[in-house]
């Protein structure tokens, strides 16, 4: 595995490997990887001939009060955790070669899909989740792309910046990795004390309830959500948002539907956690 911070460096080596025919496969991080991460590291080898991931914690998708500071910056250990994958490079870029001085320009997705679910909460988070993909995009010119499930509203979005910007690159969003016990594997789960790690597991067996309750469908979606959001309370400090929307313009649904997904975002402790269930009825 090659450690490469220069963006001009890993953009000119990614040009001679698809020159010489190599297709290209991207996973973008910040780090402190776990499982889900190295799920995607895995699903790129598999398709690619050349895997490259970087570690970039990005700190313009980091809200004012939110935890860019302090967001766990585990090198040593990444690095460990990667050289058993078959990651080609790692790309280690600086804020500066990111957002060089007098940078100006951003990528905006209209608030429809940026301004719901998590972006309702997170003003400016998608704008800057959206800009820095599409800067990774250009350095590394991959032709697969892989995304969670787990980041569920931004892998919707990223989904179409990529085609509204008619970026040469397929998407793939790959299923949520959990633990043992349902939790959705997250970098910010490590902020969790046991009780609040006890507490975090309602969410998830929460929509996994919602969802077995949705295609046994016990009653209207609205009735169901306020039952959900009900249990929710009785586990987390503070829910953000819990919905059922459609899938792809991610407009929260009142009628059934063949495809929906299950939403929720809450505060366990200081610790804001979110998970979501694809519903697919036959
Ligand atoms: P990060 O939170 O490090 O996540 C990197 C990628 O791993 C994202 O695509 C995310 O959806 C995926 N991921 C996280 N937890 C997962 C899990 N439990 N199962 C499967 N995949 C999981 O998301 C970001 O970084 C950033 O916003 C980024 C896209 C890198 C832009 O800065």
């Amino acid at each position: 595995m090659k450690i490469i911070r220069d963006p001009c460096q890993l953009q000119k080596i990614l040009q001679r490997e698809r020159a010489r025919g190599k297709a290209v496969g991207f996973v973008p991080t910040m780090g402190a990887l776990h499982e889900g991460h190295l799920s995607l590291v895995r699903a790129s080898d598999r398709a690619n001939d050349v895997t490259v991931v970087s570690i970039f914690v990005n700190p313009t998708q980091f809200g004012p009060k939110e935890d860019f500071k302090k967001y766990p910056r585990t090198l040593g250990t990444d690095l460990k955790k990667l050289r058993k994958t078959k990651t080609d490079y790692l790309f280690l870029p600086s804020v500066a070669a990111m957002y060089p001085e007098g940078c100006i320009t951003h990528v905006e997705v209209d608030p429809k899909l940026s301004g719901t679910l998590c972006g309702k909460f997170r003003p400016g988070h998608f704008r800057g989740v959206a800009t820095v993909v599409v800067k990774l995009l250009n350095i590394v010119g991959p032709c697969r792309l892989y995304l969670g499930s787990k980041d569920y509203q931004q892998a919707a979005i990223l989904n179409r910046v990529v085609e509204d910007l008619r970026i040469d690159c397929r998407v793939h969003v790959m299923p949520t990795v959990r633990e043992a016990d349902g939790l959705a594997m997250s970098s910010r789960n490590r902020y969790l004390s046991s009780s609040e790690r006890r507490r975090a597991l309602g969410i998830s067996r929460v929509l996994t309830a919602l969802k077995r309750d949705i295609l046994k469908k016990r009653g209207a979606i609205a009735r169901l959500k306020v039952l959900a959001l009900k249990e929710l309370k009785k586990n987390v400090d503070r829910v953000q948002y819990l919905e059922v929307v459609d899938p792809v313009t991610l407009h929260p649904l009142r009628k059934y539907q063949k495809k929906m997904t299950a939403l929720a975002a809450c505060f366990v402790g200081k610790t804001r956690l979110i998970d979501n269930v694809i519903i697919r009825s036959q």
